[in-house]
């Protein structure tokens, strides 16, 4: 694993940006897995901004996002498909069909996961996996407990994250119980993995992640065993790992 360190949450974004830049740079029909979340935001940010400064090409470009909630259309706020489109699709040349994120209003679950699957390998996999951190070691939706082995699938949100994203609902009712998501083998699986974080509420994760035992508890310390695995992280977030 390579750490690169930054001094702030806006140094972690650009050089975040630019691993990613270069990837598309160096292959345009690059496959992207990405992710939402409040980490990325600035990276996508960068990205459109060198985009309308002429800097970036996503024509070519296919990407794969991480998850998706379970019954959420895409024009609810709340849906990462949202998300994506006002973040990031919406500023850039990327073609909406090359544009994948599962579909929360899919009829069958376990076809929509299969679907998903299919929808990756038909691009032979993706080339740079964009990840943020839980603060329990989460990756996607892939909570602590999760199996190494699952690929793309529905996993049904804890108690504390419904009560955690009741607050962006106007109902109890309205608040997603189920999400799909992409397995930590499917993560596993990507060419490169770029993760993320920012802020020290981050960092003794990453310290349990990169220096702890590997354990389904700590669902992102699968990590360790991917070759290609470069760590952003500002100063705070990684205030608990040693600098080699
Ligand atoms: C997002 C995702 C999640 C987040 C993680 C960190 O698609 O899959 O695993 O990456 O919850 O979220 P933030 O960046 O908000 O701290």
């Amino acid at each position: 694993m390579r750490v690169i360190r930054a001094t702030d949450y806006d140094d972690m974004c650009r050089k975040a940006a630019n691993i990613l830049s270069a990837q598309v740079i160096l292959k345009p029909n690059s496959v992207l897995g990405l992710a939402t979340g409040s980490t990325p935001l600035g990276v996508y940010k960068l990205l459109a901004e060198w985009y309308a400064e002429g800097d970036m090409d996503f024509s070519e470009t296919a990407s794969i996002n991480l998850d998706e909630y379970v019954g959420l259309a895409p024009d609810n706020p709340q849906s990462y498909r949202y998300y994506m489109y006002n973040n990031f699709f919406r500023h850039v040349n990327i073609k909406q069909e090359n544009a994948h994120l599962p579909n929360g209003l899919a009829a069958d679950k376990t076809e929509e996961c299969a679907r998903y699957e299919a929808i990756i390998r038909s691009y032979n996999g993706i080339d740079m996996q964009l990840l943020g951190i839980g603060h329990n070691g989460h990756i996607g939706f892939n909570e602590p407990g999760t199996a190494f082995e699952k690929d793309t699938h529905c996993v049904s949100l804890t108690e504390s994250t419904i009560r955690a994203n009741r607050r962006f609902f106007d109902n109890e009712s309205d608040v997603p119980r189920f999400a799909y998501t992409m397995g930590i083998r499917t993560i596993m699986q990507a060419r490169h993995i770029v993760l993320i974080a920012s802020g020290v509420g981050k960092a003794e994760i990453l310290r349990e992640s990169f220096t702890g035992p590997m354990t389904p508890q700590v669902p992102a310390s699968i990590l360790q065993l991917h070759s290609n695995v470069v760590l952003v992280g500002d100063e705070e977030a990684l205030s608990r790992l040693q600098r080699e």
